[in-house]
């Protein structure tokens, strides 16, 4: 039981978590920079206007990764800092910062794993044609995907075009937590057909111009287990996998929708607009990998009303939230028999291997990276020295989940802890951190967790170590 030589042992970030710099250099806006400034919409109204200033302080923290010994960093492009509109007009200073990060990564032998879309839509485009909404949007999409590869694809090998297409739908057309915050299902499995065609176009322009490397798409997982062996919590359970799994892993990794769920809620919300064309396109754009984010399993009963769309809130209260999701289901906490967070997710490393084995079962031998994976904390510091534990302790058995699935035949190619220095949690702050680098709120000065001494000697180990 081991892991490949090759593995990639990595961490990541995203634009707007970690940047900061939000409106320097030609940025356009993003949705989530007008989104933060609405009293109410994340805890204590923090925001990424100076995150961890990654933007100006990006060769401390690539020398920081190469001190560590990582092998890939995985960071996502601001869609603004390139096309402040969106489409048209490029930022040469926006270009210049991802160009520049990218050299500085390869002079460390730093593979980048670069993801186009981590949720930062450029507010022109939500105010011009409605963001996702529009068709437009996805090929303003595919402009912007095509640039970043004109420009960085000879360097960059490794893509993702969506980061968990299920989150920011969801949350931004049902459960109104992410911008554009509406509620309405029916758009928002519209929304989801516009970011799976934008995904294929992307794909296509990829292969277009002729590079070697690879795509994919990145979406977190939570198994869905029935609470009870009752057939009411199976049904649900069932519900919960078509609708959180099936429905946005088919049409990125089979080329098609699952027919059973997609009559369901043509039935309860109306005719989606999916041409013959759209679904010719989907099946023309097949990934190279899937990205498994993962955090926790979910545990599911019935409902208690029958409905599609049950409307639950993650917290931005700064503290525990108490989530359900869409589907005729709900989820279930329950301390006494699980393991959780402090922000009550539940910890169950067996279940990130199990949902490889539910992809390998549904779609075949596809290579999966697990892009994300990690503890949100506040850590303890004691005499300038960071003890986070718990977080080693979450990642440990993870990552030994991940050895045991090696083992059984599949095809993991590289490990991104959740992440790679204190950011911006979307809701919940800085208060919630979950990198290997603590920051110091005051000053942003960077310090060494225990976890980042920790996951060095399970890198120089090769996983031998853990
Ligand atoms: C994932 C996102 O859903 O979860 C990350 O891709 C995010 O961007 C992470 O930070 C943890 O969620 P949160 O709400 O604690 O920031």
């Amino acid at each position: 039981m081991a892991f490949p030589e090759n593995f990639l042992w990595g961490a990541a970030t995203s634009a707007y978590q970690v940047e900061g710099a939000w409106d320097e250099d030609g940025k356009g806006r993003s949705i989530w920079d007008n989104f933060v400034r609405i009293p109410g919409n994340t805890f204590e109204g923090t925001n990424g206007n100076v995150a961890a200033d990654h933007y100006h302080r990006y060769k401390e923290d690539v020398a920081l990764m190469a001190e560590m010994g990582l092998k890939s960093y995985r960071f996502s492009i601001s869609w603004s800092r390139l096309l402040p509109n969106g489409r048209g007009e490029v930022n040469e200073k926006g270009v210049e910062f991802y160009s520049d990060l990218i050299d500085e990564l390869l002079k460390h032998n730093i593979v980048p794993f670069v993801t186009l879309y981590h949720w930062d839509l450029p507010q022109a485009l939500q105010d011009d044609v409605a963001g996702w909404e529009s068709r437009v949007c996805v090929d303003a999409f595919a402009e912007y995907a095509r640039l970043c590869f004109e420009r960085f694809g000879t360097r960059v090998n490794h893509w993702i075009t969506f980061n968990e297409p299920v989150i920011f739908e969801m949350f931004g057309y049902v459960t109104e937590a992410h911008p554009p915050a509406k509620n309405d299902p029916h758009l928002m499995y519209q929304v989801s057909h516009h970011v799976n065609l934008a995904h294929a176009k992307a794909v296509l322009e990829y292969r277009e111009l002729g590079f070697q490397g690879e795509i994919g798409l990145t979406n977190v997982i939570s198994p869905a287990y029935p609470y009870t062996d009752s057939a009411a919590d199976r049904e649900a359970a069932w519900w919960a996998e078509s609708f959180t799994f099936h429905w946005f892993y088919d049409p990125i990794l089979k080329g098609e929708y699952p027919a059973e769920y997609l009559a369901a809620i043509e039935e309860q919300f109306g005719k989606l607009d999916i041409t013959a064309n759209d679904l010719a396109l989907l099946k023309q754009a097949k990934s190279d990998f899937i990205g498994i984010n993962y955090y926790q399993p979910a545990r599911i009963a019935a409902p208690e009303a029958e409905s599609l769309c049950a409307v639950g809130r993650e917290s931005n209260t700064g503290a525990a939230g108490n989530a359900s999701f869409c589907g005729r289901y709900r989820t279930v906490l329950d301390t006494a028999q699980f393991e959780y967070t402090k922000w009550r997710w539940e910890i169950c490393p067996d279940a990130l291997r199990d949902c490889m084995h539910r992809i390998k079962d549904r779609y075949g031998e596809i290579p999966i990276y697990i892009t994300e994976n990690g503890l949100g904390d506040e850590d303890t510091v004691v005499d300038g020295v960071i003890f986070d534990e718990t977080r080693i302790n979450y990642i440990s058995r993870h990552l030994s989940a991940c050895k045991q699935a090696i083992s059984e035949g599949i095809p993991l190619k590289g490990y991104y802890a959740w992440s790679w220095i204190d950011l911006l949690s979307w809701l919940n702050g800085y208060k919630k951190r979950y990198g290997f680098v603590y920051v110091v709120g005051s000053t942003l000065e960077r310090k060494k967790k225990q976890s980042y001494f920790w996951y060095e000697q399970v890198i120089a180990s090769n996983g031998e170590s853990l």
